[in-house]
């Protein structure tokens, strides 16, 4: 090929990766801080004004007017009294930098916890390596913009890690380091018209919502084990597959959640043929009750790559085909509990065209030189 025509194509891949994904920001919250001051990080990275004129937006897309109204009522009573800690402070001293008052960003934290689609793959190679990867498909394109990693410190060490939005406080996708990884796919439909019975059946029922429960279980969970005994029995206020990927071989398992307790467990049994498990949005031992193809295409491209070829890389391939990855896809993460240093999350763009990923992230580069501060 003539060198000229070369350099060309290699700077239109550079544009087209430019153009498509990007690492999201990194920000270190110390949970030895106070809740009060503990996200102030997330200041210094994300504008004010843009985060109340997304608020705005937010609340005025994903809550009907007259449930906000009646919500606003009903939380002014209760939601001093009933919002569990650290949630509770971390939220009341938040919501003045996404100008709104508490009542509303609890609310948004809960219509969050709705319409959350998404494809979680995890998987064994030849050698016991686990991994473990998720889109996550959102139907509001900014989120995109509000898409952050959170390390959690702890006494000096990064005791978990998250990719999360600027201002929701639960996890949908994390990695306790040398423990286990994790990432939740909503189960069944949500409705916004269900949102006041969540909201209240949580608080007064003592259920958690699914993503504060994983964080809770980050932060707790001894190892994978115990990981999947609190995933699977602690009451939560919605359904849920719950993806937990280990440190050691045949440590991987899709936890079908019912709000009082597991409905299903199906782990990896790779020396059965079951190296590795898919979970969307339906039920694994249901056919796949629409025209919703993605449980398929991945399952194929999983299939094609093979257990002998399957790592991070070949992992991000398959989360980045079409339509696994699609115009809703709002991040990427691939992660390994074992290689922690290796957590990566990228913002897709809305085209998901398939990328190489990357060799070098801006953010990356961020948790690199931390790295030191995860200890088996
Ligand atoms: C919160 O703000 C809304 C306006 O955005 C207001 O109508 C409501 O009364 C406020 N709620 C509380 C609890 O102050
Ligand atoms: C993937 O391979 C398994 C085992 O050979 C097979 O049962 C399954 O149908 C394949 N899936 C697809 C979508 O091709
Ligand atoms: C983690 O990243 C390092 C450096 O890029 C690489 O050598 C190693 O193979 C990766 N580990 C996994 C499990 O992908």
């Amino acid at each position: 090929m003539p060198l000229p025509l070369r350099v060309a194509l290699l700077l239109l891949g550079l544009a087209a990766r430019c153009r498509s994904d990007a690492a999201p920001p990194t920000i270190d919250v110390n949970l030895d801080d106070d809740p009060r001051v503990r996200w102030a990080p997330l200041f210094q990275v994300f504008d004010t004004d843009f985060l109340k004129r997304t608020t705005r937006e937010m609340i005025d897309a994903s809550i009907p007017k007259w449930i906000h109204e009646a919500l606003i009522s009903v939380m002014k009573v209760s939601v001093p009294f009933i919002l569990p800690e650290p949630y509770g402070e971390e939220l009341r001293c938040m919501s003045p930098h996404f100008g709104t008052n508490l009542s509303d960003i609890v609310m948004l934290n809960f219509a969050y916890e709705a319409n959350a689609y998404c494809t979680s793959i995890v998987a064994q190679d030849k050698h016991g390596n686990v991994y473990h990867g998720r889109n996550l498909d959102y139907r509001y394109p900014t989120m995109r913009k509000l898409t952050v990693n959170v390390n959690f410190w702890k006494n000096g060490k990064i005791a978990y890690t998250g990719t999360t939005f600027a201002g929701y406080v639960g996890l949908w996708t994390g990695q306790s380091p040398y423990k286990f990884t994790f990432s939740g796919d909503q189960r069944g439909k949500h409705h916004w018209w269900d949102l006041w019975k969540t909201i209240v059946s949580a608080f007064l029922m003592n259920r958690s919502p699914v993503s504060w429960l994983a964080r809770e279980t980050l932060e707790e969970a001894e190892d994978f084990q115990d990981a999947v005994l609190r995933l699977s029995k602690i009451p939560i206020m919605a359904e849920v597959y719950y993806i937990v990927g280990g440190a050691r071989a045949g440590e991987g398992a899709v936890i079908t959640r019912n709000r009082a307790g597991p409905a299903d467990i199906w782990p990896l049994e790779a020396l059965s043929g079951g190296w590795f498990r898919i979970e969307t949005n339906f039920d694994h031992w249901l056919p796949n009750p629409g025209k919703d193809e993605r449980r398929e295409a991945a399952e194929k491209a999983m299939n094609a790559t093979g257990q002998e070829h399957v790592n991070m890389d070949s992992l991000f391939q398959v989360l980045s085909l079409f339509p696994v990855c699609n115009r809703k896809t709002v991040y990427t993460t691939t992660m390994s509990a074992a290689s922690p240093e290796n957590y990566t999350s990228l913002v897709r763009s809305p085209a998901c065209r398939v990328t190489r990923r990357p060799e070098v992230l801006p953010a990356v580069g961020k948790v690199e030189r931390v790295s030191q501060f995860f200890t088996p």
